[in-house]
């Protein structure tokens, strides 16, 4: 071989190799292209071998020309990777284009139920006047549930409450008054505390579920009186529905207490008990070791429900309980 006929190879190569690099349009197009002609076994090195064939005097200008053609090859290599790379890049941009015209999604907000904000505004009442919040459990004994409250264990006060009984003789409070015992056993007197929570009885009708929420009261203190009891339940009512409301206090039978009232409120040209109350037996105080000669105490005992429904004007009180969600949307 001779240098001419060298060159005239080498320019056959370069427009070769120029017009695969021009047609190509992924990057392993590419580089099988690159690898044709620049690659271990490619063109360019097989010419580099045969190099040998040249006469002394010409092959270090025969090197120079074919190192020009390598340089030329891998620039026009390098230029086409980065526009197929700019390429696509474009090609993913314009496959994840935002359509700013469709619907977004709707702001799905949830809201407290009724019977929580019932329970929380009617502590935040009891809070400023000055009450501490108890809670105590729901799966509870006979002893705080009936007996340290007066009912002793034949007692036909024990039918009022329809009792769940669970197998290991304990029982589900059908009422928040086993926590007036176990905060005054905790503590000594004197006592101003109220405490939320679920109890449980069998009965299920418009104005009863068989599981529902009392608040109970609790005060004990020097010369605590049935008529604080009543100036404060009244306050109370008329706090939480905003507007006098057409209240009656009713003389009533707790075991627990003495005097006892229910109270009821004017629904639908009906009377809707809403609490029970009393002076603190003092049988139930003496039990946990209160001084009766320098205490005495007054308790109360409100459904929850109950206030939740006159304030919200519910029918039907199951409707707490159903969650359907067109009724708690409402709230
Ligand atoms: C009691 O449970 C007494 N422990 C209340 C009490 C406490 C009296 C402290 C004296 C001193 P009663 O069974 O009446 O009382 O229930 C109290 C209130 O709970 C009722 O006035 C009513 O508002 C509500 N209630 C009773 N049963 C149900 C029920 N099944 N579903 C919804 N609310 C109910
Ligand atoms: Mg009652």
């Amino acid at each position: 071989m001779d240098l001419d006929s060298l060159k005239q190879i080498i320019l056959d190569i370069e427009s070769r190799a120029t017009s695969d690099f021009d047609s190509v349009n992924t990057k392993s197009d590419l580089d099988d292209a690159y690898r044709s002609f620049l690659g271990k076994k490619g063109e360019v090195n097989i010419l580099l071998k045969s190099l040998g064939s040249l006469p002394q005097e010409k092959r270090k200008e025969a090197g120079k020309i074919l190192n020009q053609l390598k340089s030329t090859l891998e620039s026009g290599y390098a230029q086409k990777t980065i526009s197929i790379s700019a390429q696509e890049k474009q090609d993913k941009l314009n496959q994840q284009k935002i359509d700013v015209t469709l619907d977004g999604f709707e702001d799905l907000k949830g809201s407290v139920h009724p019977v929580t904000q019932t329970i929380k505004d009617i502590c935040d009442f009891f809070e400023r006047m000055g009450f501490d919040i108890e809670s105590g459990p729901e799966a509870e004994i006979d002893y705080y549930n009936f007996e340290a409250l007066n009912v002793p264990a034949d007692h036909p006060a024990k039918d009022m409450h329809d009792t769940f009984y669970l197998n290991n003789k304990g029982l589900l409070r059908t009422h928040t008054s086993p926590v007036q015992i176990r905060t005054m056993e905790k503590a000594k007197a004197p006592h101003r505390i109220i405490c939320p929570g679920k109890v449980y009885r069998k009965d299920s009708d418009l104005t009863h579920t068989p599981m529902f929420h009392q608040i109970e009261g609790l005060v004990v203190e020097e010369g605590a009186s049935f008529s604080q009891l009543k100036g404060l339940l009244n306050d109370f009512l008329e706090d939480f529905f905003g507007e006098a409301v057409e209240l009656r206090f009713r003389p009533s039978y707790f075991p627990f207490t003495e005097p006892s009232a229910e109270a009821d409120i004017r629904w639908k040209k009906n009377w809707l008990e809403v609490l029970g109350c009393g002076m603190v037996h003092p049988n139930v105080l003496k039990g946990v070791g209160v001084d009766t000669k320098k205490y005495s105490g007054f308790a109360f005992g409100l459904g929850v429900e109950r206030m939740a429904m006159l304030k919200y004007d519910i029918p039907d009180l199951r409707a707490f309980f159903d969650n359907d969600i067109r009724f708690l949307n409402q709230f």
